[in-house]
């Protein structure tokens, strides 16, 4: 059984809140909050205290139970609930594992409108959490199996406990694979990318990893191309925000170019998504809406300003990877060969 020592949500049944920890306090600070209102809810998405696209699709599956237990008593219920949605829908928009859960929460909405309480809402948001822990697991082991023994793997952002209900994706195929090297002995390492502009790999990844007890080394991501030239990066390990119908694929700002960077130096690059992830809507990655943040984030670093002042700036927070660059799709239902 693979462990993870990072508990990223806390369900209380006395107060009916969810907990989160606070990812805008790692890694200095261990602290949780507790999501209180709906806006409670969007706005620990907007700001990033939860991130992550599962993570966030729980986070919204939780929201609209919150809004559910709110307005069940009155008339306007559903019309009330539908506008809570469109809230947590208008957080962020390139996962698509919000969108995901907030249609499933809703279509349960509807079936139960007539009961009595909203306890089938909280089952389903319960559920959707359940069902992600599971996918993490199924996940983790195809994705050991798939990758084998490595020695060292890269991996860019947070795709961990912090970033889903369970193991992880990307993440939690890396702890499947340490887990197994640690009993033969021969541990894995891990590079991490901090992940620039917003330091999801710095401050999460680096924490979490280190938490568990996984070796593992911090770069820069301009440095990855220095160490897979060198022979140091067997594989390649990153999750999703989306992916479409021919596999093209959303995830963090940089995948794309450690895709390319793979490529060039003939080392598998792997993507790790649940269910939730595929969008199968959309055709190909260039119809992905691409989140664009602020140009706070580039330019300052937790406070402290790195560029002058009035100088021009682009943030977009994902790129979109063509398949024809991935070696295997790992799914809870087994590995994708995007190229066949
Ligand atoms: O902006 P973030 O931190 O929410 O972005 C997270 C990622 O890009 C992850 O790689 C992605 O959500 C997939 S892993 C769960």
């Amino acid at each position: 059984m693979i462990h993870s020592n990072v508990e990223t949500f806390r369900w209380h049944d006395d107060t009916q809140c969810l907990e989160i920890i606070d990812q805008l306090a790692l890694p200095e600070t261990e602290r949780y909050i507790t999501l209180a209102s709906v806006d409670d809810y969007a706005r620990a998405i907007t700001d990033m205290t939860v991130r992550g696209a599962p993570a966030i699709g729980i986070t919204a599956a939780f929201g609209l139970y919150r809004s559910a237990r709110e307005h069940w008593q009155s008339p306007d219920r559903l019309a009330n609930i539908q506008k809570d949605a469109q809230k947590l829908a208008a957080t962020r928009p390139t996962a698509v594992n919000l969108f995901w859960a907030i249609e499933r929460i809703m279509h349960t909405v509807q079936e139960h409108i007539g009961d009595i309480t909203p306890d089938a809402v909280l089952s389903d948001a319960q559920a959707i959490w359940r069902e992600d822990i599971a996918m993490n697991e199924a996940m983790a082991q195809h994705g050991a199996k798939a990758i084998g023994n490595v020695r060292n793997i890269l991996t860019h952002c947070n795709t961990g406990a912090l970033a889903t209900g369970g193991l992880g994706t990307a993440l939690g195929v890396i702890r499947a694979i340490d887990a197994h090297q640690k009993s033969l002995g021969h541990p894995l390492h891990v590079w991490v990318d901090e992940t620039r502009p917003y330091l999801q790999g710095a401050r999460l990844t680096a924490w979490e990893l280190m938490k568990d007890q996984i070796d593992c080394t911090l770069i820069t991501d301009n440095m990855a191309a220095h160490f897979m030239k060198q022979g140091l990066v067997d594989a390649v390990i990153v999750g999703a925000d989306r992916i479409t119908k021919n596999y093209d694929f959303a995830n963090k700002i940089g995948t794309y170019g450690l895709a390319v960077l793979a490529k060039f130096h003939h080392i598998p690059f792997y993507v790790a998504a649940p269910d939730s992830t595929f969008d199968c809507k959309i055709e190909s990655g260039k119809d992905i809406v691409i989140e664009e943040r602020s140009a706070d984030e580039v330019v300052m670093i937790k406070g402290k300003r790195i560029a002058p002042e009035g100088v021009k700036t682009r943030h977009p927070a994902f790129d979109v990877t063509p398949h024809e660059l991935v070696t295997g799709i790992i799914t809870p239902s087994g590995v994708i060969n995007p190229n066949k």
